[in-house]
């Protein structure tokens, strides 16, 4: 484990803007973090931990210190109907869901290509095309980095919910995620609901889709709608998509027959991306900064933006849609 000072952070943010992070670590194992949280001086210091770096936009340099994480591994252990496999934190997601692929381990399919690190997949719970990382979530071991020991967190301790969990809202900080227990069947239960899915399969023709069809399809419809982030920086869905009551959704579908909404059990999700794209926000340039062309909701840098430069931009787009439908965009992406 090697302290560094005054560390550039382009290249460890999907949105590659350029800041600078006071103190820089990058963690191999969990005994780093304890040798690590164990020095006075660098437990006092504000401190963020960097799985991917793909849900975060730096608009200032950090005065403090960055934790890296890279603990890498994957460890199946075989049960009667099905896997745990316990995960590194640092793995990186999409490798992750194509190892299962390739070896008949079924649920994250549907999850391919989203980017990002195994260990921040839970903190946001993360989801595509229908499912959501809670639903192939056993576990996971993290540091307290208040008690200075290591915890173990059920399902059920994470509180998750849509894109958000315990290490996102009221444990915020506190946890650093070292490992994560997936719990994958070993029988395919397909989730081909989600629209696109199902048309992408039938246009190739395939009868019987596998788990590797369904994992090619993901694959396909999100590069054709999202950009990749090494050639334009993003950080994948900038908002979330707003859950409200009926009431509230009554007067706003009156005035908007077309808004594109989903039920969300006894409420009302909407499209965000619709809503952006209705206050003509949809493939924009402003500056260095806009929205991307085929996904409103996804924010880029189209080179040199910096990060309070798409920052003001998100917030243009807030007040827009919120002279226009009444609501207030919540950023998904956490802001620092
Ligand atoms: N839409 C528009 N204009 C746009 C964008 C979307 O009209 O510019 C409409 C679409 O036509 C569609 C609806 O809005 O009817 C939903 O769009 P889409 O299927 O693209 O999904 P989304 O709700 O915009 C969410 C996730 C994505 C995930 C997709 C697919 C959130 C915040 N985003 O986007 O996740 O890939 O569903 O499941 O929930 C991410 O979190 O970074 C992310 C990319």
């Amino acid at each position: 484990m090697q302290l560094q000072e005054h560390v550039s952070l382009k290249y460890y943010n999907t949105f590659g803007v350029e800041v600078f992070a006071r103190y820089f670590v990058e963690i191999n194992t969990e005994q780093d973090i304890v040798d690590l949280l164990n020095d006075d001086f660098l437990r006092s210091l504000p401190r963020f931990i960097l799985g991917g770096g793909s849900n975060v936009l730096f608009t200032k340099d950090f005065n403090g210190l960055i934790i890296k994480i890279n603990i890498k591994g994957i460890r199946t252990v075989e049960q009667k109907n099905h896997f745990w496999l316990d995960v590194g934190a640092g793995e990186v997601w999409n490798d992750f869901v194509l190892f299962c692929v390739e070896n008949g381990y079924n649920g994250v399919e549907n999850l391919t290509l989203i980017p990002g690190s195994v260990g921040a997949s839970p903190v946001q719970n993360i989801g595509a095309y229908g499912v959501e990382l809670q639903d192939v979530f056993h576990s996971l071991h993290a540091f307290d980095t208040v008690d200075l020991e290591f915890k173990e967190f059920t399902k059920y301790d994470c509180e998750f919910a849509y894109r958000d969990s315990i290490f996102k809202s009221t444990h915020k900080n506190r946890y650093i995620i070292t490992s994560v227990r997936f719990l994958l069947d070993k029988t395919p239960k397909l989730n081909t609901s989600y629209g696109a899915i199902e048309q992408e399969i039938q246009n190739k023709g395939i009868l019987q889709p596998t788990i590797k069809d369904i994992s090619n399809a993901v694959a396909h419809i999100r590069v054709s709608k999202l950009p990749d982030p090494t050639t334009i920086g993003n950080a994948g869905s900038f908002f979330k998509n707003p859950i409200i009551s009926n009431e509230t959704f009554k007067p706003i579908q009156d005035t908007f027959p077309q808004i594109v909404h989903f039920p969300a059990g006894d409420k009302v999700k909407l499209a965000a991306g619709w809503m952006i794209e209705n206050c003509g926000f949809k493939g924009v340039v402003v500056g260095n900064t806009g929205t991307w062309k085929n996904q409103a909701l996804v924010l880029v840098n189209h080179g040199k933006a910096t990060g309070s430069e798409i920052y003001d931009f998100s917030e243009q787009i807030i007040l827009s849609v919120q002279h226009k439908f009444g609501l207030i965009l919540e950023r998904e992406v956490n802001i620092l």
